[in-house]
């Protein structure tokens, strides 16, 4: 009784709610991934400390595992009270078109939101006269991290174009740098690639191939599983055995001279290994890049059929909010979506990075949700391993053309 008088008595101050039950959240940000979502449910659970939250996470980077537990769970019925997706096409056409989410249109209204995110950002949140998730962060795909010192030690800069990138290799090889450039698992390979075509298309031709007006079997296209190969003739041979988070090592540790990946890398750097950005490890756009910013976005929406409907919203709600955005990003390596955060909270890396995203070229990322539905980006891990068994780039651009064609991509 006495709690709860208490409990009453501060929510009439305005200070704790009232809110009761549980909240699951569902992520793969687990693991070295983890410190910033707990960080936002820690802001959640001081907000609504009634309320159980609880943290489902299944491990994998860039959501491998996730996706299929969430799909059964989807499919059965059983959906989380909020789950994190890729703003884009991720979002609208795998759970959107199907008719499994809610439209948060009146909250973006009510939240104020529409006048704070970027317009391009919810339009890619939007279908059918809908908004239908909420965007905590931009990450950007196309960055090349290495090690200041080890490059100094090496007498070599980062590479501007992938033609550079290519003689650096060599120079590197020459002096014993038997990778020069770290890879992971299949994933992190496809992230590689859409660095590799964004250098060789341009910003351009890259939009081109999803709106289906650039045929992946066109030359231009073709050309960049040339590229590709001689990409991978610098990486290690026991890619497929490691974490991006151990490929991200093996440039901290000196191994290798280049790792491209997303800039979670800057949060993992940063947030789990201590290093200082400029000085224990350094960043540049991924070769030919530079002057564009291939973005992807992690969004939360509100499930249809949900059991706490009221948590989610209030999930949601602190998840737009400034101090949500705040709070998570400068942990996790990304810029907030909203276009009012403090960039006093955020370092160096990714005070370059806000900028950029100001002033690049902005296209969307593949293997991160933006521009393909999952139906195809499901499908390219196939392509992947028909250029890497055959390294037949013909081989490997017909076959992407043709689940193009099959999932009806760009129509
Ligand atoms: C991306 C996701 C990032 C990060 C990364 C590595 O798909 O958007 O937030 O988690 O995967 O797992």
């Amino acid at each position: 009784m006495r709690k709860w008088l208490l409990a009453l008595a501060a929510t009439a101050l305005g200070s704790v709610s009232l809110a009761q039950g549980k909240l699951e959240i569902f992520s793969w940000w687990a693991g070295d991934e983890g410190p910033a979502l707990q960080a936002l449910l820690d802001l959640y659970k001081k907000k609504y400390p009634n309320v159980e939250v609880v943290n489902a996470t299944v491990t994998g980077g860039s959501g491998v595992n996730a996706r299929a537990v969430l799909k059964t769970r989807m499919l059965g019925g059983d959906p989380p009270d909020s789950f994190q997706v890729h703003a884009g096409q991720e979002l609208i056409g795998t759970w959107v078109v199907a008719g499994r989410m809610e439209d948060l249109t009146s909250l973006y209204k009510s939240e104020g939101w529409l006048t704070r995110f970027p317009k391009g950002l919810i339009d890619l949140l939007s279908y059918n006269g809908g908004i239908w998730s909420v965007p905590v962060n931009i990450h950007r795909s196309n960055v090349m991290w290495y090690n200041p010192a080890k490059l100094r030690e090496w007498g070599v800069t980062p590479p501007k174009t992938w033609t550079e990138f290519l003689s650096t290799c060599a120079t590197l090889k020459g002096k014993g740098v038997e990778a020069p450039l770290a890879v992971g698992e299949a994933w992190t390979q496809q992230h590689l690639w859409e660095s590799v075509a964004l250098g060789v298309l341009g910003p351009d031709n890259w939009a081109a191939l999803w709106s289906g007006k650039l045929k992946f079997n066109d030359p231009k296209a073709i050309a960049v599983w040339d590229t590709f190969g001689k990409v991978l003739d610098c990486t290690n041979k026991d890619a497929s055995g490691l974490s991006w988070q151990q490929a991200t090592d093996r440039v901290v540790q000196g191994q290798s001279a280049f790792n491209i990946m997303g800039d979670w890398a800057a949060g993992y750097m940063v947030t789990t290994l201590k290093l200082k950005p400029g000085e224990g490890f350094g960043w540049a756009p991924a070769p030919s890049t530079s002057g564009t910013f291939m973005m992807l976005s992690d969004s939360f929406g509100l499930p249809r059929g949900v059991k706490n409907r009221a948590n989610v919203i209030n999930w949601l709600k602190l998840l737009g909010s400034k101090e949500g955005q705040d709070t998570f990003n400068p942990l996790k390596g990304s810029i907030a979506a909203r276009t009012d955060s403090d960039l006093s909270k955020y370092n160096a890396y990714l005070q370059s990075a806000a900028r950029d995203w100001k002033n690049n070229k902005i296209v969307g990322s593949l293997v991160h949700g933006a521009v393909a539905p999952e139906s195809f980006s499901s499908q390219f891990g196939t392509v992947m391993e028909i250029y890497l068994s055959s390294k037949n780039s013909r081989a490997a651009a017909n076959a992407a053309q043709a689940i193009a064609d099959q999932v009806r991509l760009g129509r």
